[in-house]
């Protein structure tokens, strides 16, 4: 019992952030998740937690019985064997209590799993490509008639290049700006081997495939910058091709992709419709 308590406080502690700041890129020492960005990630923590109290009680209960087990039929406690090699009804019980509590894991974890697979009538769409060993963004959303859109490469920065405030091996030149509390939609895919596109603070991790276009989508709830790696071997140089995400206010955005785009008559347009 004193196990479940002890369990207990320690799955509550972890709520409690140790940082002063939000949890943006992974934190030396750092124990648990970075704070989450999206209600996806939102879900994701707390089926987490929700699991972690099932399983403090399972494996309080299975080492307990294990224990007691060990001690009672000792040779020296138990000196006379019991002829017993079956009861149908413990064995009812064994059996029938583990499939009641998949069950019950089972519903919150495919409410989940399909709600975030779920691309809710997105504002502004971007696609994503992996290269080796860096990423390439397109805003093709505000592309003209000959198909022309904003589109850039994304490099990490270098040790020597780093200015005060940039983290190492996570900061790029050029960062995906997204408006936040808006619908983004990410088509992902690559050019050459596969990548993964992955932000923990936004519950992304979407595999970048060859000949394959993956959707994910993402509703940012704050502004700020989000830092992800890309999360599939993928040669020499795949723990250097970072991402870096920024969040903007919509009102920002615009200005950024205005600038971007060069203000064309076409854009204008587009940016009038966003706004509605
Ligand atoms: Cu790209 Cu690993």
């Amino acid at each position: 019992m004193c196990k479940i308590y002890v369990t207990l406080i320690l799955a509550y502690l972890n709520h409690i952030s140790l940082y002063p700041c939000l949890l943006d890129y992974a934190h030396p020492w750092q124990i648990s998740f970075q704070d989450p960005a999206t209600p996806v990630m939102e879900g994701i923590i707390a089926l987490h937690h929700d699991l972690m109290f099932v399983l403090a009680i399972i494996g309080t209960s299975v080492i307990w019985l294990l224990l007691r087990t060990t001690y009672l039929f000792y040779h020296k406690n138990n000196p006379i064997p019991s002829n017993i090699t079956h009861g149908t009804t413990i064995e009812i019980v064994w059996t029938v209590t583990p499939s009641i509590i998949l069950m019950v894991i089972a519903i919150p974890s495919f409410a989940l799993l399909y709600s975030i697979d779920e691309v809710i009538d997105p504002a502004v769409t971007i696609k994503v490509i992996g290269h080796q060993w860096y990423w390439s963004y397109e805003y093709s959303d505000y592309s003209d008639i000959n198909g022309n859109c904003v589109n850039f490469d994304s490099y990490m920065v270098s040790d020597d290049d780093l200015q005060l405030g940039q983290v190492r091996l996570l900061d790029v030149d050029n960062r995906v700006v997204v408006p936040a509390n808006t619908h983004v939609r990410a088509l992902v895919t690559a050019t050459d081997v596969i990548h993964s596109w992955a932000i923990p603070s936004l519950g992304i991790k979407m595999d970048a495939c060859p000949g394959r276009l993956n959707q994910v989508s993402m509703f940012i709830k704050r502004e700020g910058v989000f830092y992800g790696q890309c999360s599939e071997i993928c040669g020499i140089q795949h723990g250097f091709m970072p991402i870096a995400i920024q969040a903007v206010s919509i009102e920002d955005y615009v200005k950024w992709i205005a600038v971007q785009a060069e203000c064309k008559d076409w854009f204008t347009n587009k940016v009038k419709l966003l706004q509605k």
